[in-house]
């Protein structure tokens, strides 16, 4: 397992993946997501796992991002790829999941990161972590599910907000928001997500699979239409020059200037 991308560990009727790329503090690529569906899909076929935890190594990042050196030649045809194979695979996916996921967030959660612990079921945090979408800073837009889900679970004023000025939040801020459901200390995070995993063992697996699917189910197909919109708006800034200077700022660890 040493020097993969994801990290599996079972221990009892929990499923542990923890997303293994520390250096990179945990930045999402394409094949992290891959290995993240492939080991879903094997999980889902396991009737012994009830339920998935998922952090990442590491003390300074659950997930950083999409990696922006992997999308920073991307024009709006590849963006558009990007998005939509990401939420099939990984981010819808695990929403719909058949068995809660629960995001044991262990430090930065910011863009495709957080978009991922909004796409589990249920957020702890420990109290080192910060949570926050820089893409408008990149010059493009959260393009896996980031604009509705974060409004709906916090409001459109919060998410506006939080998705305009790039401000990262603390643990605690986003207790206070509904964004996250405890707060932990850093030693105490896992303990914590697998005391609430235990919980939801004690509950029929096919009522809590269908309870996940009665909470998801928005009323027709509202959220298709945001997926499409937030996918086309994505795409398009990878057309423009803000993407580049944004992008290019980031990797050269400088500050655009808009
Ligand atoms: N994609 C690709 N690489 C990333 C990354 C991302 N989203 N986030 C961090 N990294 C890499 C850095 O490039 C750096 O790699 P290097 O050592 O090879 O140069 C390494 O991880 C450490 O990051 P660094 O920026 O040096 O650490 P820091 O402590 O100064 O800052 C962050 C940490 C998380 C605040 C900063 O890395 C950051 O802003 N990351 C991007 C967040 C982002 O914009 N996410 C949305 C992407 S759509």
């Amino acid at each position: 397992m040493e020097g993969e991308e994801l990290l599996i560990e079972r221990k009892d009727k929990i499923a542990f993946l923890y997303i293994n790329r520390p250096e990179k503090f945990n930045a999402l690529n394409i094949s992290l997501l891959n290995k993240i569906n492939i080991t879903l899909r094997a999980i889902s076929k396991n009737d012994k796992i009830r339920v998935i935890i998922l952090t990442g190594i590491g003390e300074k990042a659950f997930a950083a991002g999409a990696d922006i050196l992997e999308f920073s030649e991307f024009k709006s045809k590849e963006a558009m790829e990007l998005s939509k194979n990401g939420k099939e695979k990984v981010f819808d996916f695990i929403e719909d999941f058949s068995k809660p996921v629960i995001a044991a967030i262990n430090g930065y959660a910011l863009g495709g990161g957080l978009e991922l612990a909004l796409s589990c079921d249920i957020r702890i945090a420990s109290d080192n972590a910060l949570m926050g979408f820089p893409e408008t800073s990149l010059g493009t837009i959260p393009g896996y599910g980031g604009t509705y889900r974060l409004a709906e679970i916090v409001g459109k004023g919060i998410a506006k907000e939080m998705i305009l000025t790039c401000r990262k939040i603390s643990a605690k801020e986003s207790l206070e928001i509904g964004l996250i459901s405890y707060l932990t200390e850093k030693n105490e995070l896992i303990d914590k997500a697998t005391e609430v995993a235990n919980q939801i063992i004690m509950n029929s697996p096919n009522a809590v699979n269908s309870a996940i699917k009665a909470i998801n189910y928005s009323g027709g197909d509202s959220k298709k239409n945001c997926s499409d919109i937030e996918s086309e708006y994505f795409s398009k800034c990878f057309d423009h020059p803000d993407f580049k200077k944004g992008v290019n700022a980031f990797l050269n660890k400088q500050k655009p200037n808009y």
